[in-house]
């Protein structure tokens, strides 16, 4: 059965299909001919990762599912939130976006945070939502200089290391993206009717 996962990322495709096993066969945009670029203009992770996983149904009539994350910050409601990769303007710079983040959060004592995935899923028989949440704090300087994003200002709860300072095993194994990933696999491997 092939499955559409609405990326381009080969890491991110190699590292699903390794989860999914054999059952399913993931392909990405480029090996489905789509070329253009996928609407995003939703306001939320979740409106985002329904647009681009619905746009692949409706044009290339393919089962497909498509992912967004953010950066959840507490003190500022939420923010950057969808808006992560162009926090600090585009084109997306992670620099540009920590050292604005750190200055939005100077002199603010309630450092909590969570990074956030939603995956949508579409086929014949419908759409279904998968969340992943790791919960953790902002802290007042980078530290470590693995991953991308956020990953050096950002310390998961009960860990000593960043994000950064994490090997990518040791991250995936606790990350937002993972969780959200788990939840969707468990689904497809046990419900073989939606297809
Ligand atoms: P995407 O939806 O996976 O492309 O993530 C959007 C943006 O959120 C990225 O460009 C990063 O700025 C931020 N982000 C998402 N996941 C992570 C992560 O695991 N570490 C650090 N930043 C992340």
């Amino acid at each position: 059965m092939k499955i559409c996962f609405a990326t381009n990322n080969q890491h991110k495709i190699a590292e699903v299909q390794a989860i999914l096993g054999k059952t399913f066969e993931l392909v990405s945009l480029a090996e489905i001919g789509c070329w253009e670029e996928l609407p995003e203009t939703g306001t939320t992770l979740e409106a985002n990762s329904a647009q681009k996983a619905e746009y692949v149904w409706k044009n290339y009539q393919i089962p497909c599912f498509a992912d967004d994350s953010g950066l959840e910050v507490e003190a500022l409601n939420q923010a950057p939130g969808v808006y992560s990769a162009r926090y600090a303007g585009v084109p997306k710079n992670d620099e540009k976006n920590i050292a604005l983040l750190l200055q939005n959060l100077q002199n603010v004592e309630n450092r909590k945070a969570q990074f956030r995935t939603c995956i949508t899923l579409v086929t014949a028989k419908g759409k279904w939502q998968f969340e992943g949440i790791v919960k953790g704090e902002i802290l007042h300087e980078k530290r470590g200089s693995q991953g991308f994003g956020y990953d050096s200002v950002f310390l998961p709860e009960g860990y000593l290391q960043t994000f950064a300072e994490m090997s990518m095993q040791e991250k995936n194994a606790i990350s937002h993206r993972a969780i959200a990933v788990k939840k969707l696999v468990d689904f497809l491997l046990t419900h073989p009717h939606i297809f």
